[in-house]
């Protein structure tokens, strides 16, 4: 089974709801996701993206918390996709060798972080459509088999 991670700044906001929102849409790929800090280790998935889930009825597991993406992680997922430009560019500088090609932008624009922006109906309009784009995608390239 192919394997996608995202992956933000935090992994309480941006990346958990992108996570629960690709694997209600798919049961095909295992999906997870990370931070590529530290700074939320341990806390659990954002009032405002628990509120989202409840509002669009996409199920969740309450006891998913912050993880920072870590060395194994760049070897076993065949795509990392950073939800910002500066996700990305984090992740690019932590890789190790070799695996760098795994690691996309989830958008062509960047997903603007709603801890800052408090935007969680915006955040999850750009999730949906991302994680659909990339079904789509996925279902019509080799790139993944790669
Ligand atoms: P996320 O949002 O990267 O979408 O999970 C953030 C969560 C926490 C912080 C920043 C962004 N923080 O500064 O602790």
């Amino acid at each position: 089974m192919k394997q996608i991670v995202f992956v933000c700044l935090g992994n309480i906001c941006r990346s958990p709801m992108a996570e629960f929102v690709m694997k209600n849409l798919t049961d095909q790929y295992r999906v997870e996701s990370r931070a590529t800090s530290n700074w939320e280790l341990g806390n659990p998935i954002h009032q405002g993206t628990q509120k989202i889930f409840q509002k669009h009825q996409v199920p969740y597991d309450l006891t998913k918390t912050s993880l920072q993406i870590k060395d194994k992680d760049f070897y076993d997922f065949d795509l990392i996709l950073g939800m910002d430009e500066n996700n990305v560019a984090d992740l690019k500088q932590m890789a190790p060798a070799g695996t760098e090609h795994k690691i996309h932008l989830f958008a062509s624009e960047s997903v603007p972080d709603p801890w800052y922006t408090g935007d969680f109906d915006d955040t999850y309009r750009r999730v949906l459509a991302g994680c659909e784009a990339w079904l789509d995608q996925l279902a019509r390239t080799e790139e993944f088999d790669r």
